[in-house]
């Protein structure tokens, strides 16, 4: 078969781009090798920046987030028991962000992707790339014991950071770049009140915490713990308790607790992969870079990827232009690298490394004593928090 544009994954990234350009009349197919309930399972954050509102709108598949999605003007940290409200809103001249979950955004997606017939293949085994440096990439793979071959103008690598696209790249030019974090996030989804209205970020002695939510009557919340926890250990109230313990007690005291809905522990770590486009190939989201979870960055960062993919191939078709796709990487790069360093930054702040010394100590408390008086520096946490624009 023959397609314009074969895409590979269908978690957000692969699932918006096939959309946005379906709009366009651009032809697409996307390649998952898992199932749509596998795909749904995963829990992820829930903090979505304008942009990827707006393009959410853009892809026809914004409507439930615009009923149901919570808008937020705020957040709080807390550090040594002072309690530090970020004024998002006020401090960008009115920059808010929405709190909707992204299995909910992937839902909407997938049946937006539906309501227009798009193409989309579950359970693809073995998925291939092959014929890179020719105007006609070729995507094989196989399902339910039959091959198949896709011949496409171009490949796009939304397969996350395990995927089959980065490694594709010719290894000579591709260039990674990473940190890994000496802790990992243990993860409590339930159906309770959250906490408190706006999200809660804790810096404890005995950790971090966040305090976070899905809805009203949902709550996501998060410790910091080490890498190579055994989940197996903690116990509903196991983390209950530790999550009482690194809160204030006006907070804790008031802290809605039932049963677990999902558990897991996340690893942190920072990566990204340069270029982001080969020839015909192209990556985007997680397939180029990760993120630690404590700027909420990941989708949004994915988001943009898009958003400029998805140009870049409208203008190739409809205007006979190259020049989106020549600056591709550079244009993804540069917002990436900007949202790496914010995630870096947010993580360093608010975490307890293990092998800290009480320079760093001193130097991270100096850091949030800043946030706490300067309202330049408040204003550079909340530009950032909200996202860069496009
Ligand atoms: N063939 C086909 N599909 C694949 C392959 C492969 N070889 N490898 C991976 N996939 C699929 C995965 O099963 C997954 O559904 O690609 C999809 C990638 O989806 P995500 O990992 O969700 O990545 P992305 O769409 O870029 O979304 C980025 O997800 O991980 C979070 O924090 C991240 O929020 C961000 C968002
Ligand atoms: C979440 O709700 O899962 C969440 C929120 C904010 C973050 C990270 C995760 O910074």
């Amino acid at each position: 078969m023959r397609v314009q544009v074969g895409i590979i994954g269908a978690g957000p990234s692969g699932l918006l781009l096939s959309q946005l350009l379906h709009l366009q009349g651009i032809e697409t197919i996307v390649l998952e090798r898992r199932t749509a309930d596998y795909v749904l399972g995963r829990i992820r954050a829930g903090v979505l920046e304008q942009g990827m509102v707006d393009l959410l709108h853009q892809a026809k598949a914004g409507d439930r987030m615009a009923r149901e999605g919570l808008i937020h003007d705020g957040f709080e940290i807390i550090f040594n028991g002072k309690r530090l409200h970020i004024d998002m809103k006020g401090l960008t001249g009115g920059d808010v962000v929405t709190v909707y979950g992204q299995t909910e955004v992937t839902k909407d997606l997938m049946d937006a992707r539906a309501a227009l017939d798009g193409q989309l293949v579950y359970e693809a085994e073995n998925v291939q790339i092959s014929d890179l440096d020719s105007d006609t990439p070729k995507l094989t793979y196989q399902k339910d014991g039959a091959e198949h071959e896709v011949i496409c103008d171009f490949v796009v690598g939304c397969d996350g950071y395990h995927g089959v696209s980065r490694r594709t790249m010719p290894q000579d030019i591709l260039r990674e770049f990473e940190r890994v974090y000496p802790f990992g996030w243990l993860g409590v989804l339930s159906e309770t009140k959250p906490v408190a209205e706006e999200l809660i970020y804790v810096n404890d002695k005995r950790g971090f915490a966040l305090c976070s939510m899905r809805s009203e009557t949902r709550s996501r919340y998060y410790l910091q713990c080490a890498f190579d926890e055994d989940l197996e250990e903690w116990t509903d109230d196991r983390f209950w308790d530790e999550l009482r313990s690194r809160l204030p007690d006006e907070t804790a005291a008031s802290l809605e607790t039932g049963p677990s809905i999902e558990k897991s522990i996340a690893p942190l770590r920072s990566f990204v992969a340069e270029p982001l486009r080969h020839g015909r190939l192209m990556l985007a989201g997680d397939a180029a870079h990760i993120v630690p979870p404590t700027g909420a960055k990941g989708l949004n960062l994915a988001a943009s990827d898009i958003y400029y993919a998805s140009n870049a191939l409208i203008e190739y078709y409809q205007d006979n232009s190259e020049q989106g796709l020549d600056n591709y990487s550079h244009n993804c790069l540069r917002r990436i690298w900007k949202a790496e360093r914010f995630s870096w930054w947010m993580t360093t702040l608010l975490h307890r490394f293990p092998d800290e010394s009480p320079f760093d100590r001193r130097i991270q408390a100096a850091e949030l004593d800043y946030l706490q008086d300067s309202q330049a520096a408040q204003k550079a946490l909340a530009e950032n928090y909200v996202g860069l624009p496009f």
